[in-house]
């Protein structure tokens, strides 16, 4: 804020000591509340007279923190109405330790003895309460129950926490909302469209809630940019007054525009997995770069290659195996054979002849022996190969060891034994790797994964990979 300006730095310097020196009242008056009451005790007596002197120090720190707190107010940046609560119940916690100090040296009367416990009473919710707002103050109201167990959220009020998503190894596995326009969303947005805070009497917390929109009614309109007012908001001139998020935030980036664009231009469901969408070449691109599944990109290979031999590729999918480039620029080449086209795999040489081109290869559930990785284990250009479902065994692993350019690789549902691993810690650019459904041991997969701390294992039973 712009207080900061005008007030003198040397005033915001001793305010900042506020958030130390608040201790000193809550010990303090605490201790003293506590000796009040525990004097009434015959073997605590001796404590009675320590009170008046406790309670007397306990409200001159209360006093003093008060007068800091208001310093610190000056350095701006508070949220107005917490910042108001705070420093209310701060003064009144400061007048209630003097009422109580007062009504206690006053006149040992039984009616003083009462008021004094009132306001002991008093005081001891007020430290509380206060003490509580301050922390909301510095640290967000969702500091303290963030880490809440369940129960104790339920207790509280508290929606159950979001579940974590899965990571996404594989673009078909991604939600549209859930995993790219929700996490969006709550990264820039939601600091000021929550519960607590509804900027604008708008909620951007659930999808049903931005469809509900604020004051100026739908943020969000199914397939209609121009009503929808949050991506109004977002395509405005920067330095518009409207401009969300507001200025000083950061502000959504062109590519994250276009894919909340495509996310409404597209009925703006509440979920649905990319798989079921159509995707163009620019938008897969827009989609893997946001899920960060684009681990490809530094490798020197996809520099390109030189155009395949289209007799080769011909005749190879002539018998079955579906070949596409990587994009319309590249001679670099997707391979598959799908299961129904089994009969290929008796071709399955001829790859060789298309050894630089091919960087992806899925050769899944097709039967395949040890004796096929032969021929894979020279692909050497290979970047992504999926052999799920075949019964492979370490043997055949043995022939990839020349794969020096592989980044992911599936092998979930093959016979494959903690050997394996051994023989695939050469692959030195080796980062995803699975194995679940397998006969490699989980004790080998930690040991391994503490080896190879790059390389992320994936061995547990993953509803995504099955889709691959
Ligand atoms: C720093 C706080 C802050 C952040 C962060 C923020 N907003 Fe806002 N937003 C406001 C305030 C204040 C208003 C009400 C004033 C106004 O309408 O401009 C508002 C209003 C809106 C409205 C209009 C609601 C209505 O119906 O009047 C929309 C839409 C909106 N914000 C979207 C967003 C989006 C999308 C983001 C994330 C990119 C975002 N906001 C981030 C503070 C914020």
């Amino acid at each position: 804020m712009e207080a900061s300006n005008q007030v003198s730095e040397f005033v915001i310097f001793i305010g900042r000591f506020h958030p130390l020196i608040v201790h000193l009242p809550i010990g303090i008056l605490l201790i003293g509340i506590l000796m009040h009451f525990l004097a009434k005790k015959k073997r605590f007596q001796y404590l009675d007279k320590a009170v008046s002197f406790t309670l007397a120090i306990g409200s001159i720190s209360a006093i003093l923190s008060c007068f800091l707190g208001y310093l610190l107010s000056f350095q701006g940046g508070y949220d107005a109405d917490a910042l108001f609560n705070h420093q209310w119940l701060g003064i009144a916690v400061g007048c209630f330790s003097l009422l109580a100090y007062s009504t206690r040296v006053w006149k040992k009367t039984r009616k003083s003895f009462v008021l004094n416990s009132i306001a002991m009473g008093i005081l001891f919710i007020g430290l509380g309460l206060t003490g509580h707002l301050g922390g909301n103050l510095t640290h967000g109201s969702a500091y303290l129950t963030q880490y809440a167990p369940e129960p104790i959220r339920k207790i509280i009020g508290l929606a159950p926490k979001p579940k974590k998503r899965p990571p996404i190894m594989v673009l078909d596995s991604a939600d549209i909302f859930l995993d790219v326009i929700n996490p969006m969303v709550s990264n820039k947005c939601i600091s000021c469209h929550n519960l607590e805070k509804t900027k604008g009497g708008l909620l951007l917390t659930s999808h049903a809630s931005m469809l509900e929109g604020g004051e100026n009614g739908p943020a969000i309109v199914a397939e209609d940019l121009q009503k929808s007012e949050l991506f109004k908001r977002i395509t405005l001139p920067e330095h518009h007054e409207d401009f969300m998020p507001p200025e000083g935030k950061k502000p959504f980036s062109e590519d994250d525009i276009k894919l909340i664009e495509f996310w409404i231009l597209n009925g703006a469901r509440p979920t649905g997995l990319l798989a079921d969408i159509e995707l163009d070449e620019d938008n897969t691109k827009l989609f893997e770069n946001f899920l960060g599944l684009k681990d490809s990109q530094n490798n020197p290979l996809l520099a390109d290659a030189e155009a395949g031999d289209s007799l080769v590729i011909r005749s190879l999918r002539s018998k079955g195996f579906k070949i596409e480039s990587l994009s319309n620029e590249s001679n670099l080449l997707d391979v598959s054979l799908s299961p129904n086209n089994i009969k290929g795999l008796e071709s399955i040489e001829e790859l060789l002849l298309l050894k630089d081109q091919i960087v992806h290869l899925k050769l899944s559930s097709l039967g395949l022996k040890d004796n096929n990785l032969k021929v894979i284990g020279q692909l050497n250009h290979l970047i992504r190969l999926n052999l799920h479902s075949n019964p492979i065994t370490d043997s055949g692993i043995s022939f990839l060891s020349e794969l020096q350019n592989l980044e992911s690789l599936n092998l979930y549902g093959t016979q494959i034994e903690n050997k394996s691993l051994e023989l695939l810690s050469t692959l030195k650019n080796l980062k995803r790797l699975y194995v679940w459904n397998t006969k490699v041991t989980k004790a080998k997969v930690e040991a391994f994964k503490n080896s190879r701390t790059d390389l992320d294992i994936i061995f547990g039973l993953a509803l995504f990979i099955v889709k691959e």
